[in-house]
């Protein structure tokens, strides 16, 4: 049982009752769902463009748009966003003391552009699912690396 892209906490009790049932040689309503046989090429091929083509579009086009740089001058406690500052795009993220931190939003898996997740207060990828807290440590992989701090 792998590869839940993010949902591993919901995916992962399921994968253990389901294995269970299976040593154990009881029915289980969730087997079809996670065979390892579901894959079918031809069925699967518009998700797996869909995916591919929602992974290149925030690739580039997170690269694309520049923000408002007076966003930093909003930015209230607790508030983070994704600027491009001579020419480095950075994530900013105001602190609940008011100040300023800022971070490299270039994921460090593949390059991706992190997006501020205010529910989670977490610079979350959207192009593999890695997830990095406020101060840019890693808190979920696939990224192993912290986004890298910046200077102001
Ligand atoms: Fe893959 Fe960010 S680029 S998780």
């Amino acid at each position: 049982a792998t590869g839940f892209n993010g949902w591993g906490m919901a995916h992962g009790v399921v994968a253990a009752q389901l294995n269970t049932d299976l040593i154990c040689g009881r029915k289980n309503e969730f087997a079809d769902l996670y065979a390892p046989t579901r894959f079918k090429p031809v069925t699967s091929a518009p998700q797996l463009l869909k995916t591919g083509f929602s992974t290149a579009k925030h690739f580039i086009g997170d690269r694309l748009s520049h923000g408002d740089k007076k966003a930093v001058e909003k930015l209230k406690a607790g508030d983070a966003c994704v600027l491009t500052i001579d020419g480095i795009r950075l994530a900013l993220y105001r602190g609940k003391d008011g100040e300023l931190h800022a971070l490299s939003a270039t994921c460090t898996h593949m390059g991706c552009i992190v997006n501020w997740n205010p529910a989670e207060e977490s610079w979350d990828c959207p192009c593999h699912g890695s997830r990095f807290a406020a101060d840019g440590t890693v808190i979920h992989g696939p990224a192993v690396k912290d986004l890298e701090k910046k200077e102001l």
